[in-house]
């Protein structure tokens, strides 16, 4: 059985109360045990995360971490500050880093080898933009993304890595990929890493969907044989919607 994943990107919300408040809250409510939850306050509030979460099922992520082990990176957070804190667990690749801070396929396999080399667990974000979708380009795009950078090591633990399929054209548009679109992607990502590394460890791999998750689409997508949860922006920072995205699985 593949692990089941729901985890909220947070993006750059919530200071510090409303960081904890959110925390309070999805904790106070009746999550479905068989899934892995996720949150992910931004860097200054993951301590305070970590202490509200120790005791309960739900763990901590970081929403990136530097490609440089320490030394003059100016604003960067390394894989070692994120050990101190005992946050184990960061996004990388995500559209918006790729996008607005220009990380490129060499930064982002660097990250994944620092992170793997300190026992990290890695979400990994691919996904195409409305061009590529247009131009019906979407499997070469995916197929390129995962060649230049998890493809790229020799081998990968199918319990460190979380494939996070986060069309570009759908995030914070309120248009979700339909759960047709997400199964063919997911089963077309599947199939690469069997052929790259195993079926062993393509069976074992969580793939998960991003993308306008809302309470009302996420049962139909989470119910697709190779969507195993998602990653949830807009919807995870509220409790009640990230509550009913998670019991949906
Ligand atoms: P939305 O759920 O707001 O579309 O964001 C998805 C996302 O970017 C998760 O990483």
């Amino acid at each position: 059985m593949r692990k089941k994943i729901v985890a909220g990107n947070w993006k750059m919300n919530n200071d510090e109360i409303e960081s904890q408040r959110l925390i309070n809250s999805i904790i106070e409510k009746k999550l479905d045990n068989n899934c892995e939850v996720y949150v992910s306050p931004s860097f200054p509030f993951l301590k305070d995360a970590i202490k509200l979460c120790d005791k309960t099922n739900i763990k901590v992520l970081a929403q990136n971490v530097s490609h440089e082990i320490e030394g003059a990176f100016t604003g960067d957070v390394s894989c070692k500050m994120l050990d101190s804190l005992e946050v184990k667990s960061v996004i990388i690749g995500h559209s918006e880093r790729r996008t607005i801070f220009k990380e490129d396929n060499n930064m982002l396999l660097n990250k994944l080898k620092l992170c793997f080399k300190n026992n990290f667990q890695v979400f990994f974000c691919i996904g195409e933009d409305i061009d590529a979708r247009k131009s019906e380009e979407q499997f070469f795009v995916i197929e390129d993304q995962l060649n230049k950078t998890v493809f790229q090591l020799e081998n990968i633990d199918p319990n460190k890595l979380i494939i996070a399929y986060e069309p570009v054209w759908a995030i914070g548009t309120g248009l979700s990929a339909t759960p047709n679109q997400a199964q063919e992607m997911h089963k077309f990502i599947r199939e690469k890493f069997k052929n790259k590394f195993s079926e062993s460890i393509s069976e074992k791999l969580s793939i998960i969907y991003g993308g306008s998750v809302k309470p009302s689409s996420a049962k139909e997508i989470f119910a697709q044989n190779d969507v195993d949860g998602g990653l949830i922006g807009g919807a995870s920072l509220k409790s009640n919607d990230f509550a009913d995205i998670v019991n949906s699985i």
